[in-house]
């Protein structure tokens, strides 16, 4: 089974592949700006790298430390491709404006910052804990610290991010925001509570099986939410009398 899910995993990697590829490709036919292309070139990039990662992790044993170093990067190209995935239908000739005064945009960087601690907190805790590294391994070579206090570490980092994620909002909607910002980071608190049930819930239960990849990929989700979030602090606003003209 083990042997399945890892095969299965590498094949999905040509899948990723071959889909950053064609957006890499539809930016240049599209003529898109630069930005654009650039996000594509590190989604397409980030997959080859991670596929190198992967590999090395196997050789080393699955070491805790390293399929943390194989995990981190994924979520650094979520990040990249909700950032392209926002800025898609920007016009590309339109000027850049700060939608979101500099105050907010500290608060949402803060949570951003607290975000990445949550999530290398997390795989320390992993590290820590039952489900580290391959079964031969043993507990050889795992991070030897109480998983207990890494896991209650990890929450209290997740306090903090929920706290800036909590103020960002408030003063979102104080700024009178867009309504696509405002919806963004109200979906982002709905993701982070769902999260923080599940991260609860496997802790009490004495992390099961099944809440792992639960766990894994509402990651992801709370991420590329929390990039949406960002991405709304700078857009690219069509001109009034460009859009008028239209
Ligand atoms: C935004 C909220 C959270 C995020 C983004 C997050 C993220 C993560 C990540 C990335 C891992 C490592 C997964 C791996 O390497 O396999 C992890 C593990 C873990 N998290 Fe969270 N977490 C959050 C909230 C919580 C909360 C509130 C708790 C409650 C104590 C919690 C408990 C745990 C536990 C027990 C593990 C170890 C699971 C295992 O051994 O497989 N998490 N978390």
């Amino acid at each position: 089974m083990h042997q399945a899910i890892e095969f299965g995993n590498r094949l999905l990697t040509f899948v990723l592949a071959f889909v950053a590829l064609l957006v890499t490709i539809a930016m240049y036919k599209a003529n898109r700006r630069s930005e654009l292309k650039v996000y594509a070139w590190i989604s397409g990039l980030g997959i080859i790298a991670q596929a190198v990662i992967g590999g090395i992790s196997v050789l080393l044993d699955l070491q805790w430390w390293a399929v943390a170093v194989h995990f981190l990067p994924s979520m650094i190209l979520v990040w990249v491709a909700a950032l392209l995935y926002s800025r898609i239908a920007e016009d590309d000739h339109s000027a850049v404006s700060t939608a979101l005064p500099p105050h907010i945009r500290s608060v949402l960087l803060c949570g951003a910052v607290a975000l990445a601690i949550v999530l290398i907190t997390g795989t320390m805790v992993t590290g820590s804990g039952v489900h580290s590294g391959d079964d031969g391994v043993g507990m050889e070579g795992r991070l030897n610290v109480d998983t207990k206090m890494m896991a209650i570490i990890h929450a209290v980092c997740m306090y903090l991010y929920l706290g800036c994620t909590l103020i960002g909002a408030f003063l979102i909607r104080r700024a009178r925001a867009a309504s696509a910002a405002q919806r963004a980071v109200m979906v982002l608190l709905a993701v982070i509570v769902v999260q923080w049930a599940i991260g609860v819930a496997q802790f009490y239960l004495g992390v099961p099986r099944w809440t792992v990849p639960i766990h894994i990929g509402m990651s992801s989700v709370v991420t590329a939410c929390t990039a949406i979030v960002w991405a709304h602090s700078r857009r690219r606003l069509p001109h009034p009398e460009t859009e008028s003209s239209r």
